[in-house]
């Protein structure tokens, strides 16, 4: 007979997450048929339309498709930072209720907001600032990140002395110090020019590839989704569907840079590029 801890848990679980050999495979993240419907003047907009999908454990999944698909909608819902409409979300198992924040949940939102007023240290420093760390040990770890960071003696320049790339560390590590084991990223990069946002790449897949953490990677950039996923879940034009679910399965540790030089990298470009082409066809013809 299966103990009552695991039926308790089962409860709260939807049937259909529910495979024979569930056990092995653990699904931190899972949306079934989320719904988001937004009132605009009076009418609805349905800016998500019953999506699905279900990310294991210490998976780096990127969500694509074109502007204004529901992508952030979608991330911000699976976060508790919107109401859903219509079927539900959750995380383990647990289902995500609005306004309640799970902490193992790091967000990386797509704009850089780190704080102008604060120090690159008391920026990276801040949530630890709200934990019950002694001060020596917050102060000691935040040391380690800047040089994780590439950051050292910048410990007390202010944002505005930064270059874009480096801004875009200091808001990524001030998330990472935290140690959370499930990333949420909402186009993190997308404000970044090309050099600088190949070099973030490099320097996420090294903190992934020794982390592990399971990430959601909201981009509308195939190449930044092919280099850095594992699986890639395709949305169509709005409403957001769930379109296509593609795997993409480079070897890793991975070169950013070299990776796209090679024929499997154009190859499933080309692949991917075809069915996400159609659904920026159909936003421009909105
Ligand atoms: N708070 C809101 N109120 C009304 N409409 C919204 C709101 N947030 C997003 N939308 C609309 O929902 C759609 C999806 O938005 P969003 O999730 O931001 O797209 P994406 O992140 O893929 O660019 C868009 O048409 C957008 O205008
Ligand atoms: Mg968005």
């Amino acid at each position: 007979m299966a103990p009552v801890n695991d039926m308790d848990m089962l409860a709260h679980r939807p049937a259909a997450a529910q495979p024979a050999a569930a056990a092995s495979v653990r699904q931190r993240i899972e949306v079934r048929d989320i719904t988001k419907v937004f009132p605009l003047h009076g009418e609805d907009l349905v800016a998500v339309e019953k999506v699905s999908f279900s990310i294991r454990e210490g998976e780096f999944v990127a969500l694509l498709g074109p502007s204004g698909c529901g992508k952030s909608t979608i991330l911000n819902m699976i976060a508790g930072l919107i109401t859903i409409t219509g079927g539900a979300a959750y995380l383990d198992g647990r289902s995500v209720a609005y306004g309640k924040v799970d902490p193992q949940v790091g967000y990386v939102f797509q704009r850089d907001t780190v704080f102008p007023w604060r120090t690159v240290r008391r920026n990276i420093g801040y949530g630890l600032e709200l934990s019950r760390l002694a001060k020596a040990e917050r102060e000691a770890r935040v040391l380690e990140v800047i040089r994780q960071a590439g950051l050292k003696g910048f410990e007390d320049a202010y944002p505005l002395a930064l270059s874009g790339g480096m801004r875009q560390r200091v808001a990524l590590m001030r998330t990472l110090i935290m140690q959370p084991q499930i990333l949420l990223m909402d186009e993190p990069f997308g404000a970044l020019d090309t050099h600088t946002k190949l070099e973030m790449h490099k320097f996420l897949l090294e903190i992934w590839e020794h982390e592990r953490q399971t990430v959601l990677f909201v981009t509308h950039d195939l190449s930044e989704a092919l280099t850095l996923s594992d699986r890639i879940i395709l949305l169509s034009a709005r409403p957001g569907r769930l379109k296509e679910d593609f795997e993409v399965p480079f070897p890793r540790p991975r070169d950013a840079i070299r990776l796209r030089e090679s024929r499997e990298y154009s190859e499933l470009f080309a692949k991917v590029w075809h069915s996400l082409g159609d659904e920026f066809a159909k936003t421009k013809a909105e």
